[in-house]
């Protein structure tokens, strides 16, 4: 449909139709069911009786093609104007095929696997008759005790680009003929705008307090790298901006979204966000939550009633307030023509359930998954090369997550745990039983944890048996054993979404029996299922080996057990640092100097940036990861040591693989600004090269900086470089520094 019919179409709409095409429900108000409300606060809505629910623009949560196209056909036939439904559901990391959490893949640091990941996420949801995803989150955080970690691609500004980038990509397609978005792909929402990934202290939904100058030179880039890669939806942030509900922002959405990152598809609210302004203190009642809302440029209001009641006084006499509503209703439109439903209500989906094939869960999707967590999976610790096991070796398997198919994390709505290779299945399927034992060791929770899981407690699995038999069970099969492979874990319920913690651990029942099984002088590889780093300081030392699995997905086992066993060798390097201890925490590598830094020759000098009970670095830094081989970076060679504004530094490199097994290794490259009108990082990531060598194979490397890659945001917020001499760093992490060397950015007036 062309610009003018789709206009000719809204200005055929009544004031309610208008209204309608902003609000999304639940499909319980359609059927009567509660069974698709998967979110938020469980509370009647509360709409006006006289309501027409045949004027609702879309419906969030239904995932059942079948009921789909009965909604679509039934809506079409009693609304009036005759404009489909849009269906937007969470598809974060996979419809049925589970991909790793997003923190994981980031690990990967493999961004076309993540763009195939989201590539077939999309496919599966279209095979499904969903329009939206609410993926990418990009929210970069910094803060482990925050649950949503799990669905964040960390601590890092150019990774959250990254990420945005490719899960955009694999979403909706590239190369978008008129917007269109093609078939196979559907409509991407980036979340949450703005900076909901660093709340106060870690706790959910907290306020958020951050300079503008943090929130442009770290934050805002990770939004804008999916903007630009197409997305067709933003959603707003459940959390204040500098004392102002991101929902209710209108500089922060119309300004600066809108105007400044160039935004134009639709703004929808998070869930029931629009009337949580009230709950902020920000809006007095919902009359003046719509209003607020609507000037702030919030197209879509998710589940609440607050525009579908009251958007008709906001704009009743209110020539501008109607304006703003044609807008909105017009982006909603647009989003419709965009995914061709006015052509096609049902985006094939009539003929995609009457074909014999689907694509869904099929033996490509797995095979993509299983090495996506191949490459996600993080060797955190091996100690005298315990890793990778023979097969002749007498191994007990144990620990809650040995047996465990809830590995899929709190997103995966539609994944279903019997779809998952278990670690137990996995070392089945390659090694056989003959040399493994496998046993439960001990409770996932302590027995009294239940309570505070609120709607999840249901879900928690019930424990049988008694901690102490299950203990000296454990005990039995490792005196058999030569080692230990431990498989412990938070639940899946402890992150996610109102997955707050204050203390980031494994959970003490899992530690008890660490702790016993240590003192039996067994070699003990541990794999740590989580949503976040935990705080592994004391049981890093209780253990020769540290396998970081996160949540893995469908795959998990088999692709575990592939790396147990060196089949596959490890490659997966951190996107986020473990802290040492929760006091650390924000710990991260691109902080600022200080004027009193740590320096090692000051030894314990009082009165510098540290602290007097612990040291500052973490436990593991961004961008660690070990591998079975062994890399080294030789002959650097840099193309000019002055460089102005118009040309860049070229290195070359060289990586050899010196160890006796082929693997992956990932160079990173930062930078470090010297001296600049504001304190600038004692590093920055700027680049990075995955490369994959044979056993004492060598290659060239290649990086190119420019002067891009050393803007940043000035005091006045404008986004420029400043003359003067950078560092730059290549190592195999933010701390492994291997190669270094500066170079100056020359002046304008030295350019001739
Ligand atoms: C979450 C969003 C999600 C929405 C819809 C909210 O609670 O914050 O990330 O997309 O629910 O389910």
């Amino acid at each position: 449909m062309d610009n003018k019919t789709l206009l000719e179409k809204l200005n055929s709409l009544s004031i309610e139709e208008k209204i309608g095409q902003l609000i999304q429900l639940t499909g319980d108000f359609f059927e009567g069911d509660m069974d698709t409300v998967v979110t938020g606060p469980l509370k009647k809505l509360g709409l006006n009786t006289d309501y027409n629910i045949y004027n609702t623009g879309s419906i969030l949560n239904i995932t059942n093609p079948e009921k789909i196209i009965r909604l679509q056909t039934d809506y079409l036939e009693k609304s009036v104007h005759k404009i489909p439904l849009l269906f937007m559901a969470d598809i974060i990391y996979g419809y049925r095929t589970i991909f790793p959490i997003p923190i994981a893949q980031a690990c990967s640091w493999n961004y076309e696997g993540i763009e195939n990941a989201a590539s077939i996420a999309a496919q599966e949801c279209y095979e499904e008759g969903i329009h939206v995803t609410f993926s990418p989150m990009v929210d970069m955080v910094r803060d482990p005790r925050w649950g949503r970690v799990m669905e964040s691609p960390g601590e890092d500004t150019l990774l959250a680009q990254k990420y945005a980038q490719s899960v955009v990509l694999g979403i909706q397609g590239s190369n978008l003929e008129d917007g269109a978005v093609p078939a196979n792909k559907i409509a991407a929402c980036v979340k949450h705008f703005a900076a909901y990934g660093a709340p106060v202290a870690g706790r959910e939904y907290n306020a958020v307090d951050l300079s503008e100058h943090a929130l442009r030179e770290y934050y805002l880039p990770g939004y804008q790298a999916a903007i630009e890669a197409g997305a067709k939806l933003v959603m707003t942030a459940f959390n204040t901006l500098n004392g102002i509900p991101a929902t209710g922002n209108e500089w922060l959405n119309r300004d600066v979204l809108r105007q400044e990152m160039k935004f134009d598809g639709v703004l929808i609210s998070d869930y029931a966000a629009i009337e949580e302004l009230i709950m902020h203190g920000y809006a007095e009642d919902e009359t003046s939550a719509a209003r607020l809302a609507l000037l702030a440029g919030v197209d879509v209001d998710m589940k609440t009633a607050v525009y579908a009641n009251q958007l008709k006084n906001v704009i009743s006499g209110n020539d501008y307030m109607l304006e703003l509503l044609n807008e909105a209703v017009y982006r909603v439109l647009q989003l419709k023509n965009d995914l061709g439903l006015f052509e096609d209500p049902f985006r094939g989906l009539q003929e995609i359930v009457k074909r014999s094939t689907s694509s869904i869960l099929s033996d490509e999707h797995k095979q993509a998954a299983l090495s996506l967590v191949e490459e996600s999976v993080v060797l955190l610790k091996n100690e005298n090369n315990v890793l990778p096991l023979s097969k002749e070796t007498k191994v007990a398997l144990m620990g809650p997550y040995a047996e465990e198919n809830s590995t899929l994390g709190m997103w995966a709505i539609k994944g279903e745990q019997t779809d998952t290779i278990n670690l137990k299945t996995g070392l089945l399927q390659l090694v056989g039983s003959d040399n493994l034992s496998v046993c439960r060791g001990s409770y996932l929770l302590p027995p009294d944890a239940r309570e505070t899981f609120d709607k999840y407690a249901d879900k928690l699995a019930v424990e049988t048996g008694s901690e102490e038999v299950l203990l000296q069970e454990a005990i039995r099969h490792a005196n058999e054993a030569e080692v230990i492979v431990l498989a412990l874990g938070e639940s899946i319920y402890q992150s996610g979404e109102g997955g707050s913690r204050t203390n980031p651990t494994l959970p003490e029942p899992q530690l008890r029996l660490l702790h016993e099984l240590s003192l039996l002088g067994k070699r003990i590889v541990l794999i740590v299922y989580s949503g976040r780093p935990l705080i592994l300081t004391d049981v890093a030392g209780k253990v020769d080996a540290i396998v970081q699995a996160w949540y893995p997905g469908t795959m998990g086992g088999e692709a575990l057990a592939n790396i147990l066993y060196g089949e596959v060798n490890p490659s997966g390097k951190l996107a986020m640092t473990f802290p040492r201890s929760v006091g650390q925490i924000p710990v991260y590598y691109n902080e600022l100097n200080t004027g009193r830094p740590n320096l090692k020759e000051n030894g314990s000098y009082r009165f510098a940036s540290r602290y007097i009970d612990e040291v500052n670095e973490p436990l593991y830094p961004f961008g660690y990861g070990l591998s079975y081989t062994s890399f080294e970076y030789t002959l650097l060679t840099v193309s000019q040591k002055e460089m102005k504004t118009n040309e860049s530094v070229d290195i070359r490199i060289s990586v050899s693989n010196t160890g006796t097994y082929a693997g992956k290794e990932t160079i990173q490259l930062y930078i470090r600004d010297k001296f600049a009108s504001i304190a600038r990082p004692v590093k920055e990531l700027k680049d990075f090269k995955k490369v994959f060598l044979q056993s004492g194979e060598t290659t060239i490397v290649e990086f190119s900086v420019d002067e891009d890659m050393l803007k940043f945001y000035g005091r006045e917020m404008e986004y420029k470089s400043e003359p003067g001499e950078f560092e730059v760093y290549i190592g195999s992490s933010s701390q492994q520094i291997l190669l270094s060397f500066s170079f100056t950015l020359l002046p304008e007036d030295k350019h001739e």
